[in-house]
């Protein structure tokens, strides 16, 4: 460069009031502003979703999110039968529990008690219903409903054997305590009690008659367990 054009140039910043040193200066000083910028929307980001976290938990994909609705739906819709179930015993004197042709002696028909435990009902060799309640005496799991060839169902828990007949448990069982029989009642179609049988087994009414009727079984809300 001539020393003329340099002179122009000096001139020229001079009177701008800049000079390129200070326009590096700037640069630097821009780049630097925007670099903390950034990084402090990044730690804030950061801050926000640690905080979010604290108080919501972690974030779950849509797949996640659909697993525990599911779970959540189903545990309200279980909540809700098992209300109408108690509501049903609040509110009956009989519960129905199956038509008297359709009980098995060898596959017990589950249904809930009137204290809301599980029970079981067989046909017993007499041809009357043989009800007793499912709930282990050992810990409380449901007994299974399936006899093996000596009459007994099983406590899968910790390996029970129950007497159908008698309710009493094996002698190497951990439970000690007889599952207990349940009363019932037989009735027509027209809900006309024809029969009944209490827990203790005393029997009234017609049951031969009750049998010809094509009965149905239910528990009676005063019947109890013995
Ligand atoms: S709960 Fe049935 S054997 Fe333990």
């Amino acid at each position: 460069m001539v020393d003329d054009d340099k002179g122009k140039i000096e001139d020229a910043t001079v009177e701008s009031g800049q000079t390129p040193l200070n326009d590096e200066a700037r640069r630097h000083f821009l780049q630097g502003g925007i670099a903390v910028a950034a990084g402090l929307v990044l730690l804030s980001i950061g801050a926000l979703d640690k905080v979010f976290r604290f108080f919501f938990g972690p974030r779950l994909t849509e797949q996640e999110e659909t697993t525990i609705l599911r779970a959540h739906v189903k545990y309200s819709e279980q909540t809700l039968s098992l209300e109408k179930l108690e509501l049903e015993r609040e509110h009956n004197n009989y519960i129905f529990v199956a038509a008297l042709a359709d009980l098995d002696q060898t596959t017990g028909k589950y249904f809930i008690d009137y204290d809301m435990g599980p029970a079981l009902a067989f046909l017993g060799s007499d041809g009357l219903p043989d009800l007793l309640s499912a709930k282990c005496t050992h810990l409380g799991c449901t007994v299974g409903n399936q006899t093996n060839d000596k009459g007994q169902v099983l406590c899968p828990c910790h390996v029970s054997y129950f007497d159908i007949k008698t309710g009493a448990p094996t002698p190497d069982s951990p439970a000690k305590t007889p599952l207990p029989h349940l009363g019932w009642v037989l009735m027509d179609k027209q809900k006309k009690v024809l029969a009944s049988r209490s827990a203790a087994g005393e029997i009234s009414g017609d049951i031969g008659h009750a049998k010809q009727q094509g009965a149905d079984v239910y528990i009676q809300k005063t019947a109890g367990a013995v």
